[in-house]
């Protein structure tokens, strides 16, 4: 009943303003009212990784749910993961509406919401509200009027420490002016000693160790990456985000694709694939990859697999395609492992990231 409801919903969403649709998905998943899996996923899907065992590697990516008010529907829907977020210290609005704009036959989305949030008391109230279940990442990020941004991930960190599987340090957002400077290897290293320090004193306090996750750009220059790379080892980060959305506009045309934000979907996919394999491949395969960006398809995901990444995460995929995707990309996942004869999705991770780091970005 709930999946025909869901097949219906599809066309009514997309014929509404794209906020309005995303306000009612919500609300619709706050009531409960989605579907739920036909079948738990395989066992082969099974993740384990920094200490936590993942059901399955797929979750929906940051944006999503913005104020942490549907981690459980998210897991209720068949994630093997939520991750609530960007949220930042205080409340803010964003920018001036319109701002997000589909782009139909693309089947992208450009967005520059300017990381609209509740704030951390919000979204913390909620999390703690809730009975603890499965695994909930926090996303941090930095408000627009901050003078010191690197303050306000710390401030992120712990504030949720307590309630956060991990955090994600968003650092690519396109849409809050000079934030994805925090990308440079320069200030990468100011960013990721203050907020490992503030890891290492919690874990002084005798409190259990919370990965990091750095989310990045799909842009970052090629020439750039070794060095990141060697931040991050350096650092020992526990986890990296490839990607967030990007300012690129490949193969988009047309007067929406002229939208000032940030580009995802389906022409994300090509790029934000061959970033993570790079990614993979400078950082010896030895960090984890959450591979994002374009993800639509059974297909799509294994390759991101097969290009690096350890988990999934997918937002704009979800708007086109419906929350039925989630059981396909479990079905061809499973398929695929049983296919090449491996007993656990983790065997492809890199499988193909030499074929893919070889390839053009776009
Ligand atoms: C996003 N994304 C995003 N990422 C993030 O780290 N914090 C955020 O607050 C948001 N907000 C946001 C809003 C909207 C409307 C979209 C479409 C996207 C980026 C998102 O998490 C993801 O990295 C990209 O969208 C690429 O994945 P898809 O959408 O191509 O699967």
């Amino acid at each position: 009943m709930l999946n025909a409801l869901s097949i219906l919903a599809r066309p009514m969403l997309l014929a509404l303003e794209p906020e309005a649709a995303h306000e009612l998905t919500l609300r619709t998943l706050e009531l409960g009212l989605y579907p739920r899996p036909p079948s738990p996923a395989a066992r082969s899907l099974e993740v384990a990784l920094w200490g936590l065992t993942f059901p399955n590697p797929l979750g929906i990516a940051a944006g999503f749910d913005k104020d942490a008010r549907v981690p459980d529907a998210v897991l209720g829907l068949g994630c093997g993961f939520a991750e609530i977020g960007t949220t930042t210290p205080k409340a803010q609005p964003g920018n001036p509406a319109p701002r997000v704009f589909r782009l139909v036959s693309e089947k992208a989305v450009i967005n520059r919401l300017g990381f609209n949030n509740a704030g951390h008391a919000a979204a913390l109230a909620r999390l703690r509200a809730r009975a603890p279940r499965g695994i909930v990442g926090v996303n941090i990020g930095a408000n627009k009027d901050s003078a010191d941004r690197i303050a306000d991930y710390v401030a992120g960190l712990d504030a949720f420490y307590d309630v956060a599987s991990y955090f994600t340090v968003n650092i690519s957002s396109p849409n809050t002016p000079g934030l994805r400077d925090l990308q440079s290897p320069e200030a990468l290293d100011a960013l990721l000693s203050r907020i490992m320090a503030a890891r290492d004193a919690k874990i002084a306090e005798g409190r259990p160790s919370r990965p990091v996750v750095v989310k990045f750009a799909p842009d970052i220059a090629q020439e750039d990456v070794a060095e990141i790379a060697a931040a991050l080892l350096r650092h020992r980060v526990d986890g990296i985000a490839v990607s967030n959305t990007t300012l690129a506009r490949p193969g988009a045309a047309g007067p929406t694709a002229a939208e000032a934000g940030g580009l995802s979907g389906r022409p994300l996919f090509c790029r934000a694939t061959v970033m993570l394999a790079r990614v993979y491949r400078a950082t010896g395969g030895q960090v984890p990859l959450i591979g994002i960006g374009g993800i639509d398809s059974g297909e799509t995901a294994l390759a991101k697999i097969e290009a690096g990444a350890t988990l999934l995460q997918l937002y704009t995929g979800l708007i086109y395609e419906g929350p039925g995707l989630i059981a396909r990309i479990h079905a061809h996942l499973a398929k695929a492992c049983a296919g090449r004869g491996v007993t656990s999705i983790a065997q492809l991770t890199g499988a193909r990231s030499e074929e893919w780091a070889a390839k053009p970005l776009d």
